[in-house]
């Protein structure tokens, strides 16, 4: 948590804010200096993932005062560690066994044009009950929910798992038909089913990590399969009336160097003025140099204890 809670005092004092007394006293042996006077970006905040089923680990809590300090280590700006932005999993497996993460379409309808059959369960493996915390209790003003893969019916090697790609992506040939309406319809319904619960989610990401193939959940895309995927995905929010809230981030690449090329591929097919946030984790390599856009750019890694 070391850096975490030196980047959340800098982040205080730089708001102007009192630096929270607990962190001086943990951080006791470390000099901080911040010159307010200096501006260097914005920063929308900083948050953590409730995937693969974690969320669970919360939600579950028999011990209701002990769920309640948990929540409020991880959001409140007083006492705890003030996290503003939840990251969600929308997840691709019927296997509801393991840390899987849960699709509310388990069932392929019979064919992209078929009408989907979502079976909403109203818990989102307790994604959707920390959200609601988040935001009614606490105020959290951004909610990232994001694909990893879509259900594996939509794919290329009909496999949520594996990589594979979009069915009708550029560069796909599925006998399955064409998957992108449908995929973003899904990923729309995502979004209504937790407006209905009162959890507006902000930002809505179709890939994770999509230049490696893991063993579980994951979508290969290129830059040019995702610039050809957002019209569609910010079209479907539009036509939903989602757009006041909800916007589009890509594409989690694996590391900093990966998302500038995805985010060049975007820009020359024109759709990065369709983006919310271009998003990057630091696995194969960290923010090695500025992200070419004015889009703000959200990065996420390995956490460190
Ligand atoms: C979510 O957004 C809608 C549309 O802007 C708004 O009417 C609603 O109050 C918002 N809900 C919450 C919980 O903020
Ligand atoms: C979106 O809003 C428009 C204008 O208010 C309305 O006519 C339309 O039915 C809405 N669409 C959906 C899908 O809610």
């Amino acid at each position: 948590m070391r850096l975490v809670e030196a980047l959340l005092a800098a982040a205080a004092a730089a708001a102007g804010t009192t630096a929270l007394p607990e962190l001086e006293t943990r951080q006791a042996a470390s000099t901080i200096t911040v010159d307010v006077s200096k501006t260097y970006q914005t920063m929308d905040g900083f948050g953590f993932s409730t995937a693969f089923q974690r969320a669970n680990l919360i939600t579950n809590m028999a011990d209701k005062a002990k769920q309640r300090q948990l929540l409020d280590l991880l959001f409140d700006r007083a006492t705890g560690a003030g996290f503003s932005i939840v990251r969600t999993g929308i997840g691709s497996s019927p296997d509801s066994s393991s840390d899987h993460m849960n699709t509310f379409e388990p069932k392929n309808p019979g064919g992209p044009a078929a009408t989907p059959q979502y079976q909403w369960d109203g818990k989102d493996s307790g994604q959707l009950f920390v959200c609601q915390e988040a935001v009614r209790t606490y105020g959290v003003p951004y909610i990232y929910a994001d694909a990893w893969s879509a259900p594996g019916f939509m794919k290329t090697n009909n496999n949520e798992n594996n990589g594979g790609t979009l069915c009708g992506m550029p560069g796909t040939r599925c006998a399955s038909g064409d998957w992108r309406q449908a995929y973003a319809d899904y990923l729309a319904a995502y979004v209504r089913f937790y407006r209905e619960a009162g959890v507006n989610v902000t930002h809505l990401g179709f890939l994770n990590e999509p230049e490696f193939a893991a063993s579980y959940a994951s979508m290969s895309a290129n830059g040019n399969q995702a610039a050809d995927f957002i019209p569609v995905l910010h079209a479907t929010l539009r036509a939903a009336n989602l757009t006041d809230t909800t916007g589009v981030a890509c594409c989690d690449s694996e590391g900093w160097g990966n998302q500038v090329q995805m985010l060049a591929a975007i820009q020359s097919a024109g759709a990065e003025p369709l983006l919310k946030a271009v998003t990057t984790h630091t696995y194969t390599g960290g923010a090695s140099g500025t992200m070419n856009t004015k889009v703000p750019v959200w990065a996420a890694g390995r956490a460190r204890g």
